[in-house]
C-alpha cells in the first residue's frame, strides 16, 4: 500500500494506549477516522487532540461486549462515509487472576470482548470490504496469543483464538484483496494491567513494572502503520520479551523452564 491519505479508519479502543496512539499516526497520514470504545469524553478527548475536522471523524461509542447494535453502528459509517478501507480491531482487556480462583463468567467475559466482539464487529464490516474488494483488517492480539503465562489463562486463550479465526479468514479473502494483519505486542507502556481484571471482576488498578518500562504506545503505532504499507502478515513489537516467542518455536522444552522463571506480574 503507497498511501493511508483518505483512507477511512475504523479504530476500536481509541479512547487511550495502542489505540489512541494509532489514531494519531492515522491523523498524521491523513485518514479519515471512526473513534469507538466505551468511554465517550475520552473518546471526544482524542478527537479534539487530532485536530481532526467534523467532516474527517466519527466519534461512535461502542460495547465490544454488547453485538446486538453492531450492524447499526457500521450502517452510521458508511452513511458518513460511504465506505470503510481499514479495520483496526484493538480493543480489549487484559487478566490478574489464577485459574483456580477464577470463575467461569470471567472466562466468558473475556472471551466475549475480546474474541467475540471483535468477530462480530469484523463480520459486520466484511460484507462492505467484499464488495469494494479491497481493505485492511487489522488485530491487535498479544504475545499472549502465542503462549499463556500466569494470571492470564482467559486473556491467553482469548488472544490465541484471535490467530485461528483471523489466520483462517485471511486465506478466504485473500482473492478479494483484503489484507489481515496480525499484530503481537510484548510489553507497552500503558494502562493494560491497570485495566486488567481480577477474580472478583474489578479492576487490578496496579501498573505492572514490566508495562511500565515497556515500549511507548507511540513507537508501537509507528510500526503498525509500516507493517500496513508493506503488506506484512503478522508482527511482533517490544523489546527482550519478544525472545520467549523464538525460544518457544524452536526449543519448547527450555521455554518451558525459562518462562516458568519469569516474574509472576
Ligand atoms: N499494553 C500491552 O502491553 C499490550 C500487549 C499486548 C497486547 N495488547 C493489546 O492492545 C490492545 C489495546 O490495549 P492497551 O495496551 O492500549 O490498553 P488500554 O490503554 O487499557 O486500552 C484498552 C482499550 O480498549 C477499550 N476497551 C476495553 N474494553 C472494551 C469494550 N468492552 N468495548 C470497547 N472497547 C473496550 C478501552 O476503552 P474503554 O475503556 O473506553 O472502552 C481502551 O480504549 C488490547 O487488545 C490489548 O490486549 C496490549
Amino acid at each position: 500500500m503507497d498511501s493511508i491519505k483518505n483512507k477511512v479508519v475504523w479504530i476500536t479502543g481509541a479512547s487511550s494506549g495502542i489505540g489512541e496512539a494509532l489514531a494519531f499516526e492515522f491523523a498524521k497520514e491523513g485518514a479519515k477516522l471512526i473513534l469507538s470504545a466505551r468511554r465517550i469524553d475520552e473518546l471526544q478527548r482524542v478527537k479534539t487532540s487530532l485536530n481532526l475536522t467534523e467532516e474527517n471523524c466519527l466519534v461512535l461509542p461502542l460495547d465490544l461486549a454488547n453485538t446486538s447494535r453492531i450492524d447499526e453502528l457500521t450502517n452510521k459509517v458508511i452513511a458518513k462515509f460511504g465506505r470503510i478501507d481499514m479495520l483496526v480491531n484493538n480493543g480489549g482487556f487484559s487478566q490478574r487472576s489464577l485459574v483456580k480462583d477464577t470463575s467461569i463468567d470471567i472466562d466468558r467475559k473475556i472471551m466475549e470482548v475480546n474474541f467475540f466482539g471483535t468477530v462480530a464487529l469484523t463480520k459486520s464490516v466484511l460484507p462492505f470490504l467484499l464488495q469494494q474488494k479491497s481493505g485492511n483488517i487489522i488485530v491487535i492480539s498479544s504475545i499472549s496469543g502465542k503462549f499463556g503465562f500466569y494470571f492470564r489463562s482467559a486473556y491467553s486463550a482469548s488472544k490465541h483464538a484471535l490467530h485461528g479465526f483471523f489466520e483462517s479468514l485471511r486465506m478466504e479473502i485473500y482473492n478479494d484483496n483484503i489484507k489481515v494483519l496480525i499484530v503481537c505486542p510484548g510489553k507497552i507502556h500503558t494502562n493494560i494491567s491497570v485495566n486488567a481484571i481480577t477474580s472478583d471482576g474489578g479492576k487490578h488498578n496496579k501498573m505492572d513494572e514490566s508495562t511500565e518500562q515497556g515500549t511507548s504506545a507511540g513507537e508501537c503505532a509507528k510500526q503498525i502503520i509500516k507493517a500496513i504499507k508493506t503488506d506484512n502478515e503478522e508482527i511482533f513489537i517490544g523489546g527482550n520479551e519478544l525472545r520467549a516467542v523464538w525460544i518457544k518455536r524452536f526449543f519448547p522444552k527450555l521455554f518451558s523452564r525459562l518462562i516458568r522463571k519469569q516474574k509472576q506480574e
